[in-house]
């Protein structure tokens, strides 16, 4: 069996989540051999879960909140498989209020679903209007360290 088949499974309305998905998934394809399936949870919101050893997990921000459908699935039991959360979001991008992006959208959030235990975490700036936060050479260099971990 593969030991590293890997779900992304994420939300997206201006489509950086949806980027960043197909960064992480082609790093963890190229670089380690992970089989990864990307799924938008728009289009199934509940997926069969059995099959893999890895679940990422993304989500936009909007109004402070995750979307519902990221919201939604993070109450799903991962029992034993490794999680990892990226987010992305106006204010994470601009380096003065990343940590407060990190403590509100992250930390607060896995303070309310103890149950995830992430081995990694990160938000990644967004896109709205005329502002474009978006860095992809960071979410590639985030999917490398993603797939040390998940190699162990
Ligand atoms: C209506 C609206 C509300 C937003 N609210 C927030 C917010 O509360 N905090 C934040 O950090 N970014 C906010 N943003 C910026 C989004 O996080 C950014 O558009 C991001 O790219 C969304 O992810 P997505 O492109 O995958 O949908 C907002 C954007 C829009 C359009």
């Amino acid at each position: 069996m593969n030991q590293n088949k890997t779900l992304i499974a994420y939300v997206s309305k201006s489509g950086v989540t949806e980027e960043n998905a197909k960064i992480i998934s082609n790093i963890l394809n190229s670089n380690y051999g992970f089989e990864v399936d990307l799924i938008n949870l728009k289009e199934n919101s509940k997926p069969d879960l059995s099959q893999y050893d890895n679940i990422i997990i993304g989500s936009g921000i909007r109004m402070a909140r995750w979307y519902g459908k990221a919201n939604r699935f993070l109450k799903n039991d991962f029992k034993d498989k490794k999680v990892a959360i990226f987010l992305s979001s106006g204010t994470a991008g601009v380096p003065e209020t990343h940590q407060e992006a990190i403590t509100k959208y992250i930390d607060n959030k896995l303070t309310k679903n103890p149950h995830v235990k992430p081995v990694l975490t990160e938000a990644f700036g967004g896109r709205y209007s005329n502002f474009d936060y978006t860095d992809p050479e960071k979410v590639k260099a985030w999917a490398i360290e993603l797939g040390k971990k998940l190699s162990v």
